[in-house]
């Protein structure tokens, strides 16, 4: 073999190691200087007050190791994704190449998200996701440098049904935003609505990020369903809550929702999100020691009440410290952090959880009444639920 064969054939092996990153430490910093932690987040656009909630809570997570992850300092990078997926690769390439992090924390949209998951699948980065439920990333697409914090798409909505049908509703029109959050979230809703005995009699897709929703306001009014139910989230939920009560359909058709409908917007909503009902892995009132301290310490730092993005960010926090730790700091050591991470319990704000085997939390799902411009809880919709990762063969 001619010596520059080799060198190829050598380079070629070990980039498919490191597609995994086990072998090679990834572009030689010193694992003794400072953590580069990057963070690819919406800061504009309809989920931007989603991105700062995440980014809050994992900085809580974080100072509370004294600002430090397996005894060494960190540095910030910080990329705006917009909730654009064309600009996911790109975007999530500035982090890796440029700026050469070790660990992308992101992003909220599941369209982006995919983009991260191509980068970090290339580049064996780790990749913690604080929100996106896409259901490829912990499914068909998860890879063992990739840990989900949040929830998979189906996961709220699938313990949405049930309740709905026990309350005697059993026909429903469905609507949300049409990209994979929705269409997934329907998919959740439809298994659990349908075995319970419920009808869908009309399903609308509404582009995102339009907030424009009269006209499909109009058409539910003339379809008389017995309820409705959807998944908007940030300030297109706002928007979708006030608009449903100005059409006049609040009070008269029940609204259903995978929780997010209500997270972050109960001010801007005011009395529209009042009686809203919805499924989430967690709320507001979770009334233990855990979720109340956090909730105090959090008010406290950033003079805001903490929501789902705040929890499922300071999670992403806990996991990596709780990671960096195992290691005594040297990231380097992925077969060690990735042990750690994916045995890991979490002792989080919204209960204890652990990974499932495509790396997503096994977690309870809360049913919850708006009551008082505060997310009740009012049962538990499904316990210890599991996304088992259709299709997960981790490498
Ligand atoms: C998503 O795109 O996966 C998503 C965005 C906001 C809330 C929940 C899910």
């Amino acid at each position: 073999m001619t010596s520059r064969r080799l060198v190829l054939t050598h380079s070629a092996a070990l980039f498919g190691a490191a597609a995994y990153g086990l072998y090679l430490p990834r572009l030689a910093h010193a694992q003794d200087g400072k953590v580069r932690v990057g963070l690819m987040l919406p800061y504009t656009g309809t989920y931007a007050q989603l991105g700062v909630a995440i980014e809050n809570g994992f900085r809580m997570a974080i100072d509370e190791q004294g600002g430090k992850l397996g005894g060494r300092e960190i540095e910030y990078f910080k990329v705006d994704d917009e909730s654009e997926p064309s600009k996911g690769v790109e975007n999530a390439n500035k982090l890796v190449l440029r700026d050469k992090v070790d660990v992308i924390v992101g992003t909220v949209h599941s369209g982006v998200q995919m983009g991260i998951q191509k980068v970090a699948r290339d580049s064996g980065v780790l990749s913690l996701i604080p929100n996106a439920g896409v259901l490829a990333a912990t499914g068909a697409l998860c890879a063992p440098n990739v840990f989900r914090t949040s929830f998979s798409n189906s996961q709220p909505t699938r313990a949405l049904g049930a309740p709905m049908v026990k309350a005697g509703l059993k026909k429903a029109v469905w609507i949300s935003w049409k990209y994979s959050a929705g269409e997934e979230a329907l998919l959740g809703f439809k298994e659990g609505y349908l075995k319970a005995g419920g009808t869908i009699i009309k399903e609308i897709m509404v582009p995102f990020p339009s907030v424009e929703f009269q006209a499909q306001l109009t058409e539910i009014a003339a379809l008389k369903p017995d309820a409705v139910a959807c998944f908007f989230a940030g300030g297109g939920a706002a928007k979708f809550l006030k608009d449903y009560a100005a059409a006049g359909l609040k009070g008269k058709i029940p609204l259903y929702g995978s929780g997010f409908l209500t997270e972050g917007v109960l001010d801007a909503a005011g009395p529209a999100a009042e009686g809203v009902i919805t499924a989430l892995h967690y709320g507001d009132g979770i009334d233990t020691p855990r979720n109340n301290a956090f909730r105090l310490e959090y008010a406290k730092e950033f003079k805001l009440q903490p929501d789902v993005y705040a929890v499922q960010g300071y999670d992403a926090g806990k996991l990596l410290v709780l990671g960096a730790n195992a290691v005594k700091g040297d990231l380097s050591n992925k077969k060690a952090l990735y042990a750690a991470m994916g045995n890991a319990t979490i002792d989080s704000p919204r209960g204890k959880w652990k990974m499932s085997t495509g790396h997503n939390p096994i977690q309870d799902i809360y049913l919850r009444r708006v009551e008082g411009g505060e997310n009740k809880v009012i049962g538990i919709a499904a316990k210890q639920l599991q996304d088992d990762g259709p299709g997960c063969k981790m490498g």
